[in-house]
């Protein structure tokens, strides 16, 4: 059975090919548009995952859409009726903005891919969150909490899920929270008022919060309220998001909280200005956290499963995510690598094979890599088109031994291989790697590449089997490390020698490699770890501000060339940045 799942029109676009119940492949359209979260209908996303399967859209058995455009446009318009009049001037603007094409999904599919109408199905959107966590995941039973900013009603929601013996697979929900009630929403609010971009500038909240103290606290718990039940509920009068106006936040928390931020001012930590701010942040993120780790814990205590499945755009908070396999008593907690929208083309696909046409359970490989394949030959091609010096070395040992050994001379390297990763996440496919140990590579990699704020820190990678010795990985952490997705103490003996990774409270991001999982990624580390003394690298993703993740070779030539990146690397060609003409082959990037 072959079955297409699509998520478009909010926010990161994507497709995913499901063959026979197992992923073939997926990708953003960021991508391959290259255009940074591209919301567009992700005809490019498509094209690829049938290409790349050799399918004609008339060979698919079904195409999934990620949500039901039906409910959503139900929301914008119960909204928009309930904050009438006030709303009605910004109901048309909610309509095309939240909306864009969506209700006219089937006719778009059917139209664009020539798919009979009859083989469009739709799920719902907190249900494709639910299975890109739970179906992904190494587990068989396990209880699920998804989290995003809103979805088509819901915003939140708790369930669990099992395969049985036969590989049926069951998700059930226990409760769901309906908009405008929203984790999500609440902290894109704050994204907002501190002047970032909502559903980009989240991870800048949460860098940001590590500068403060929570002293703001007390204002943000009066703007979300726990209810008798267990559940949650904004103060709306803090807020505006919910009657489409143009800012998320109201007059009253301008008045709680004291002026936003203006997005173009820098943030300057040593006023007091600054200082605010960072404590803002941090009053933000705990009270989430607080919240996450309470609803965690109770549905620990309702389903009594060790493992939870987090799913939705707010399953990215390292930090939250951390405290829950802490806190909660969950003992393994299980983030895929695109818990948000993107995931969910994968999501919708494996409710539509699993739940819709009752399809036997299989097991999913357990990786992110599901994009497409790098090419060497078309690095190596432009390289000597442009006169630039190469090297292709075919055997792995010497590849992995040039490159650590570039690495510990403190080069910085444009890492491409294999396939690309699914969600926002580099994890040793499409990095930019580095040397972790002196804050002055961060601030080169910022000067030269990356051109972002200083409270964004760089994340590190280590083996898996190395992790414990330089981090404080609470048992399970080394799986919430899998996909980078928790953020742990660095063992205060190490910070100042893995100074480039560690942020300004003494935490990281850890990505924790597995041999099995990125074999040549894990060797490399073990080489570098062999040349330092130290198995860590400094991992960021291969782009520039404000681009997508490089993809193809060209694109990281490209980026290559604009920036302040010593080697690129695809597959087995390495390329320096001297011209051929200087120096012999053999000596290419010595
Ligand atoms: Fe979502």
């Amino acid at each position: 059975m072959r079955i297409l799942g699509i998520s478009a029109h909010y926010h990161d676009s994507a497709a995913a090919l499901l063959v026979d119940g197992v992923p073939v492949c997926a990708v953003q359209e960021e991508r391959l548009s290259r255009r940074k979260n591209d919301a567009a209908f992700p005809l490019a996303a498509i094209e690829w995952c049938l290409e790349a399967a050799r399918l004609e859209p008339e060979q698919l058995d079904a195409v999934v859409f990620y949500e039901k455009p039906m409910l959503k446009f139900e929301r914008i318009l119960t909204m928009a009726l309930r904050g009438f009049p006030r709303s009605w001037r910004s109901f048309p603007h909610a309509m095309k903005n939240t909306l864009g094409g969506k209700l006219w999904v089937k006719g778009i599919i059917s139209s664009q891919l020539g798919v009979r109408a009859s083989r469009i199905l739709f799920t719902e959107h907190h249900q494709s969150h639910a299975a890109t966590a739970f179906l992904t995941a190494p587990t068989r039973r396990a209880a699920i909490l998804t989290a995003d900013g809103v979805g088509e009603w819901a915003t939140l929601s708790l369930g669990h899920g099992s395969v049985d013996e036969a590989g049926n697979v069951s998700l059930e929900l226990l409760r769901e929270l309906h908009f405008p009630h929203s984790l999500g929403m609440l902290y894109s609010t704050f994204t907002a008022y501190l002047g970032f971009p909502v559903n980009e500038g989240e991870y800048k909240v949460m860098g940001l919060a590590s500068y403060g103290q929570p002293s703001f606290e007390a204002s943000v718990r009066k703007m979300v309220r726990r209810t008798a039940d267990g559940a949650l509920a904004l103060d709306l009068s803090y807020f505006e998001f919910h009657e489409g106006a143009r800012r998320s936040f109201s007059d009253k928390l301008v008045a709680e909280l004291g002026p936003p931020r203006d997005p173009l001012d820098p943030i300057d930590l040593d006023t007091p200005e600054g200082a605010r701010y960072a404590a803002i942040a941090a009053s933000v993120q705990r009270v989430l956290e607080d919240i996450l780790v309470d609803l965690a814990r109770s549905l620990r205590r309702e389903t009594g499963l060790d493992d939870l499945c987090l799913g939705g755009g707010v399953a990215l908070n390292g930090c939250a995510n951390a405290r829950i396999l802490r806190e909660s008593g969950f003992r393994n907690l299980y983030v895929p690598s695109a818990p948000g929208d993107a995931g969910c083309a994968l999501g919708a696909a494996l409710v539509a094979d699993r739940l819709h046409f009752r399809q036997p359970h299989r097991a999913v490989p357990d990786h992110p890599y599901w994009g497409p394949e790098v090419d060497a030959q078309e690095l190596a091609r432009i390289a000597v088109e442009d006169g630039l010096e190469l090297a292709q070395l075919p055997r792995e040992d010497e590849l992995i031994d040039r490159v650590a050994h570039e690495l510990a001379q403190g080069r910085i390297v444009g890492w491409m291989q294999g396939r690309a990763e699914l969600g926002p996440r580099a994890l040793g496919n499409r990095s930019i790697l580095a040397a972790p140990h002196g804050a002055e590579m961060r601030e080169k990699l910022n000067r030269s590449i990356k051109y972002r704020e200083e409270f964004r820190p760089f994340a590190p990678a280590v083996p898996a089997e190395h992790a414990e010795r330089f981090f404080e990985l609470p048992p399970g952490g080394t799986r919430l490390g899998r996909f980078m997705s928790g953020v742990f103490r660095v063992r205060p003996e190490w910070r100042e020698r893995l100074a480039a990774v560690t942020h300004v409270d003494g935490t990281a991001r850890v990505q924790t490699v597995e041999r099995k999982m990125a074999p040549r990624f894990h060797a490399l580390l073990e080489a570098y770890g062999a040349a330092a003394g130290i198995p860590v690298l400094l991992n960021t993703s291969f782009n520039l501000a404000g681009e997508p993740m490089v993809n193809r070779a060209v694109e990281g030539y490209s980026t290559f060339r604009r920036c302040g990146i010593d080697l690129l690397v695809a597959g087995n060609t390495v390329v320096g940045k001297r011209r051929a003409a200087q120096a012999a082959p053999e000596e290419a990037v010595a």
